[in-house]
């Protein structure tokens, strides 16, 4: 569906971002300027629980959506008609959480007739690059979330090509699995980088899975399960401040060379497809890891690469990535039918090949 406005009017996009556990809106410009930026954590709500709780999940973003919306349009300081359009994330995610946005969306796009944008909450990572370094197409993406443990050639708006993906867990699961055994809480990723901090990364030798095997294909379960066997093997009780701190290290450590040797072949792939392609991009939650932005830093450069790491604060889910990709679907004259239906699955890439090793789940 085409859309229709002013020439050189400054375009200015509502995002909202309800897929997981923050609720968050923010207004951006097409020029990439962040006029408002709001995040509600739902921490406490779900902390009781160790983990996420869907159902407490999607009441929670009822409750706090529209006190979010109403913060960030004031402190973009615009009221609802100067909108050019609402973007939600509608999907992947927690599906009673992506209904919550994707109807607060369409409903302010009906209210104020402007149109309504449905973002893949992938997409909103994929490009946040572009909101904040101003990369250009094509670039190389590793997507590392909650969900997610990806390497993406990003040719353009909606043409990606994945190049690997993870056989088991997330990476971002991996960092929540190990914080649990540790008791150091949820989420995991900042409570293990925190506790790395003077660890002995080198103390104990666990597994960087699929280091050294052609590819980019990610697996980090049996990095978990060496995990728990190595506080398995400590004397029983709690473990104590010296032994948490070296094993978070040595499992970042861990992570680190893993994703650095996937990433080694996934730039190698990337240039043979696009030999003016010149930045690597890491997007998503756990690019908010300081060790692994080093490490990342270092490839890059040893790889003749730009290495481009958003703040971290736009790293974890928030609305402005929503917004920005939103603006970039609205450059390009695409909308969204009000008939869209929230969708919990909703790959980047739905023709890239299915992967399956003996005796893994594909
Ligand atoms: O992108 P995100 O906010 O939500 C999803 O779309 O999944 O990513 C959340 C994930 C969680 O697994 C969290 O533990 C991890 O990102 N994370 C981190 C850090 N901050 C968040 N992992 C490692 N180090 C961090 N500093
Ligand atoms: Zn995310």
């Amino acid at each position: 569906m085409p859309v229709d406005r002013p020439r050189g009017a400054t375009m200015r996009v509502l995002g909202i971002e309800t897929s997981c556990d923050e609720t968050a809106a923010a207004v951006v410009t097409g020029e990439g300027e962040i006029l408002s930026d709001v995040v509600r954590s739902q921490l406490a709500d779900h902390a009781p629980y160790g983990g996420i709780v869907p159902e407490i999940a999607a009441r929670a973003h009822v409750a706090a959506l529209d006190g979010i919306v109403a913060e960030a349009m004031r402190r973009a300081g615009i009221g609802f008609g100067a909108l050019d359009a609402v973007a939600a994330t509608g999907g992947p995610g927690l599906i009673g959480g992506v209904i919550v946005g994707v109807m607060t969306a369409k409903g302010i796009a009906v209210a104020r007739s402007i149109p309504f944008i449905a973002v893949n909450h992938l997409e909103g990572h994929a490009l946040t690059a572009r909101l904040t370094d101003g990369v250009d197409y094509p670039y190389l993406l590793l997507l590392v979330s909650g969900g997610h443990t990806q390497l993406l050639i990003v040719e353009g708006v909606g043409a990606y090509r994945r190049l690997g993906t993870t056989i088991d867990d997330a990476v971002g699961e991996a960092f929540d699995k190990t914080a649990k055994m540790l008791g150091l809480g949820y989420p995991g990723g900042p409570a293990v980088e925190k506790a790395a901090k003077g660890g002995d990364s080198a103390r104990f030798a666990l597994p960087r899975p699929m280091k050294g095997r052609p590819g980019a294909h990610f697996s980090f379960s049996g990095l978990k399960t060496a995990v728990r066997h190595t506080i398995e093997a400590l004397p029983p009780g709690p473990v104590g401040a010296t032994d948490t701190a070296d094993i978070c290290a040595s499992f970042q450590q861990a992570v680190g060379e893993a994703i650095a040797d996937r990433t080694r072949n996934a730039i190698r792939a990337f240039r043979d497809a696009h030999p003016d392609g010149t930045a690597l991009v890491v997007a998503g939650g756990v690019a908010a890891n300081a060790h692994l932005r080093s490490v990342l830093e270092s490839l890059a450069a040893a790889e003749g690469m730009r290495f481009v790491a958003p703040p971290p604060r736009l790293c974890t889910d928030n609305g402005a990535m929503i917004a920005w990709a939103g603006i970039e679907r609205l450059k390009r004259g695409e909308v969204t039918g009000l008939d869209f239906a929230p969708r919990p699955r909703w790959p980047l890439d739905p023709d890239a090949p299915k992967v399956a090793f003996a005796g893994v789940k594909a």
